[in-house]
């Protein structure tokens, strides 16, 4: 598997809405609607590559043998101090290693070239892929954030999972 992770440009657009485009991404990550407007993923697209060049966020694109895997990134990001951590990778290529991969990369590089402290993760608390995949490469569970978001009138528990430097 040639995996790559690279900066987005405004090329990725029909790849990245075919992978975003994802009820079980929404179901995770609720921000991102489903069905998700071409309209919306240019949106998202355009802010990841904003964000990028304003040195805000580290916002990444995945590729897999030429073709886009997913995203994933730093946000939040307080200089030499913590970020948040964030994922998603396309319906086709899950459970296959690359969220491992591609965890494993963005936390290195947020201790390594960033000189962080401290990056988490937060997630919802049904999300058990999520959640085994952060354990899987280290992190550790600090605890549950009670009702913090609300989905569909429900407010739900997230949990909050971290990896210190
Ligand atoms: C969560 C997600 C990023 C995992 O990526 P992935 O590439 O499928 O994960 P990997 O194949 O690298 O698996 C790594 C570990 O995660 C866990 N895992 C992956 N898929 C799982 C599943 N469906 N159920 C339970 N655990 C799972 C396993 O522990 C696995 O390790 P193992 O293979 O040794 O058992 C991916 O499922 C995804 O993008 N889901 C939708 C969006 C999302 O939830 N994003 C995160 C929001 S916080």
């Amino acid at each position: 598997m040639n995996l790559k992770l690279r900066n987005p440009t405004e090329k990725d657009l029909p790849q990245l809405h075919k992978q975003i485009n994802d009820k079980e991404i929404h179901k995770n990550i609720p921000e991102i609607p489903y069905p998700c407007s071409l309209k919306i993923t240019k949106n998202i697209l355009k802010d990841m590559i904003k964000e990028n060049k304003e040195g805000k966020k580290k916002n990444f694109i995945i590729k897999i043998n030429g073709n886009i895997a997913g995203a994933a990134g730093l946000t939040k990001l307080s200089k030499k101090h913590k970020a948040e951590v964030w994922l998603w990778i396309g319906k086709d290529y899950r459970g296959k290693g690359v969220g491992r991969k591609v965890l494993k990369f963005v936390t290195k590089l947020g201790f390594e070239k960033l000189k962080l402290k401290r990056i988490y993760g937060t997630l919802l608390a049904s999300n058990r892929a999520s959640e085994n995949l952060l354990k899987k490469c280290e992190y550790k569970k600090e605890g549950t954030l009670k009702k913090n978001v609300k989905i569909k009138n429900k407010f739900v528990d997230e949990l909050i999972y971290a990896i210190i430097k």
